[in-house]
């Protein structure tokens, strides 16, 4: 029997940082599926397809070859052949990564894909919509919140770390925009699942969030 860990939230709130640490704890694999929207994102970039146009999306992701590798715990996202890990964390690509999310098409093909990897693996999965609609029948589901003042902090300080010339007031304009983009769209929006734990990480730290979380999965007994 495999497990699996469902954590969403909106963008800067602590997922991807709390799936990482939880992932090598309870020894799983952790799912990164915004990476797999990303690698949507920098395709519709790369073919100049408008982000919203519905039509050249569902053809664009006809015939999309995005496929993931794990090497040393580290998740790889291949798009058409090539490794793109190292192109799609840039705010163009967060805000392309959001617009053409919300396509169903190119959503039904990444969620299929998320499906069969956690089929056959124990899986720490992040994302927006994994509680709710990718893996409704998780062991257990987080979903994370923290102050957008907080949130953009973060995300100026990790792209300072990167050398990216951060700009905090972008940043916010960014969040904002996806904050309502990923909440707003039709199909599998943003959204606490009725049976997720809620925890505001706004004034915890690191190892705040995993201890509450750790008690959690601790307590049920399924893992
Ligand atoms: O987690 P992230 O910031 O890398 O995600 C980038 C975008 O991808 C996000 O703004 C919305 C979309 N996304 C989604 O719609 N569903 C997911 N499960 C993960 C990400």
């Amino acid at each position: 029997m495999t497990f699996q860990i469902a954590i969403d939230g909106p963008a800067g709130a602590g997922k991807s940082t709390m799936a990482k640490i939880l992932s090598k704890k309870l020894k799983a694999i952790y799912l990164d599926t915004g990476a797999m929207y990303r690698a949507c994102g920098l395709k519709a970039i790369n073919s100049g397809i408008d982000s919203k146009d519905e039509k050249a999306l569902n053809k664009m992701v006809s015939d999309i070859n995005i496929t993931i590798s794990f090497e040393n715990d580290q998740q790889q996202i291949f798009l058409d052949g090539k490794n793109v890990n190292g192109l799609i964390r840039t705010p163009e690509i967060s805000v392309s990564a959001s617009d053409v999310s919300a396509n169903k098409a190119v959503r039904l093909k990444m969620v299929e894909m998320q499906r069969e990897i956690a089929k056959v693996n124990n899986v720490v999965m992040d994302g927006r919509d994994i509680g709710t609609y990718v893996l409704p029948d998780a062991n257990i589901k987080f979903f994370l919140v923290a102050d957008i003042n907080e949130r953009a902090k973060r995300r100026y300080h990790e792209m300072k770390e990167k050398n990216m010339n951060p700009d905090m007031e972008s940043i916010i304009k960014d969040m904002n925009y996806r904050d309502t983009n990923d909440s707003s769209r039709d199909f599998a929006p943003l959204k606490q699942a009725k049976d997720a734990i809620l925890i505001d990480t706004t004034n915890l730290n690191i190892n705040q969030v995993i201890k509450v979380m750790l008690e959690y999965i601790n307590e049920t007994q399924t893992i």
